[in-house]
């Protein structure tokens, strides 16, 4: 099966050839960034010029950059760390609603070692209020460890309002999950006020396996690795020069050229929603809305379908060449309801009909003419539901 139409970028984009081509020559180079020698020098300096590039399109400083193995490694050390290095009367940790797994099972593994997790609920879009963070601020004063929250919503798209909610946090050290929203939306540490932030390489067109956390220097957070002592003792393990100059590129080609993509993408995304309510009785737009400046990632596409099953939609749409995703993870084969949804208060009943349709890098109209031919094969599906 050839496929036709990959509409799937929030699970993860196909590498960039800029940055697969600086990843295939890098990986050339032989030398631990640690050994003395020549060889260990140079990978040194292309380790350093990497997390420089990063640092660059990140607004941070070079030494603030973690590398990591992922956005879940970043989130576990992020959440996990601050909450260990806070010492004993800070036990509370204050995280939205409608977060990642990542944040969700390590913030549930954390209660089970003792932490308070405090629910920040989100309204009917995935969206954080302020106000709602200013308030748990305020209950929790002086036992908070972290606030955590995403910067865009990976399922629905909603983008936040980061600097509002740093601001609401008071005080308290704040980590964000930018996964989603970096080299979709502009994405900087520095003017966040966060003392956390963690990116994947793979959402941005650069290798899978490698991430970041930026750790602001006034955060503390305890490692979760421990060994040779690399990257300031943060994250030991011998750190893949090669793979994060090949972050590196794809982050600097995507945010490069963000606003003109932004615009192409959207203009791709309404044309796929629009044939989606045309094509598709019951289908209702879910997060917020695409034509409010800033509020919505400008690749994503995410629907309900009245009286449909969304696993079977995608089964059938596979079948079409169309790869999309219902949004929410597989467990045991089954997908389960998405607790986005569910945060987002839609009933059960629709939250079963969920299509996740996401653009980026690669797709052009071919994706979305492929995705709107394949929509009539969906009817039976709803007529049967
Ligand atoms: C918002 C968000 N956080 C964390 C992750 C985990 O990132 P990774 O797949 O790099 O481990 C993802 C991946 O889907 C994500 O979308």
């Amino acid at each position: 099966l050839t496929v036709a139409a990959y509409l799937d970028h929030a699970a993860g984009s196909p590498i960039r050839r800029a940055a697969a081509e600086a990843y295939l020559e890098a990986l050339a180079q032989a030398g631990n960034p640690s050994s003395v020698h020549r060889h260990g020098q140079a990978a040194r300096r292309m380790l350093e010029e990497a997390r420089e590039r990063l640092a660059a399109v990140l607004d941070c400083d070079p030494p603030e950059v973690v590398l990591t193995s992922g956005g879940t490694e970043s989130v576990n050390l992020a959440i996990a760390g601050a909450y260990r290095a806070a010492g004993p009367d800070r036990r509370a940790l204050l995280v939205a609603e409608a977060e990642h797994a990542a944040t969700v099972e390590t913030v549930d593994a954390l209660v089970a070692e003792g932490a308070e997790a405090v629910p920040l609920p989100v309204d009917d879009a995935a969206r954080l209020d302020p106000a709602v963070l200013a308030a748990a601020t305020a209950c929790t004063r002086g036992r908070a460890a972290l606030a955590t929250f995403l910067w865009a919503n990976n399922e629905v798209g909603t983008v936040n309002p980061v600097p509002e909610l740093v601001a609401a946090a008071d005080g308290v050290p704040v980590h964000v999950d930018a996964v989603a929203a970096f080299g979709a939306v502009p994405v900087g540490f520095r003017a966040s006020g966060a003392s956390l932030l963690s990116v994947s390489a793979h959402k941005v067109g650069g290798p899978p396996g490698i991430g970041a956390l930026v750790v602001g220097r006034r955060a503390r957070i305890a490692p979760l690795l421990h060994g040779g002592g690399q990257q300031r003792g943060l994250r030991s393990g011998t750190e893949p020069a090669a793979a994060a100059l090949a972050f590196a590129t794809a982050a600097e080609e995507a945010v490069a050229d963000l606003a003109r993509e932004a615009a192409r993408l959207a203009a791709l995304r309404d044309r796929a929603l629009a044939g989606l309510l045309d094509g598709l009785p019951g289908t209702r737009l879910r997060g917020a809305d695409p034509a409010a400046p800033g509020a919505r990632l400008p690749g994503n596409l995410h629907v309900t379908v009245a009286g449909a099953d969304g696993e079977e939609l995608l089964l059938r749409l596979d079948a079409e060449g169309v790869s999309v995703s219902t949004g929410s993870a597989c467990q045991a084969g089954v997908t389960a309801i998405s607790t986005v949804l569910l945060a987002m208060g839609v009933p059960v009943a629709e939250a079963r009909g969920a299509l996740r349709i996401t653009l980026g890098h690669t797709t052009t109209d071919a994706d979305v003419d492929a995705l709107l031919a394949a929509l009539p094969s969906l009817r039976p599906l709803l007529a049967a539901a």
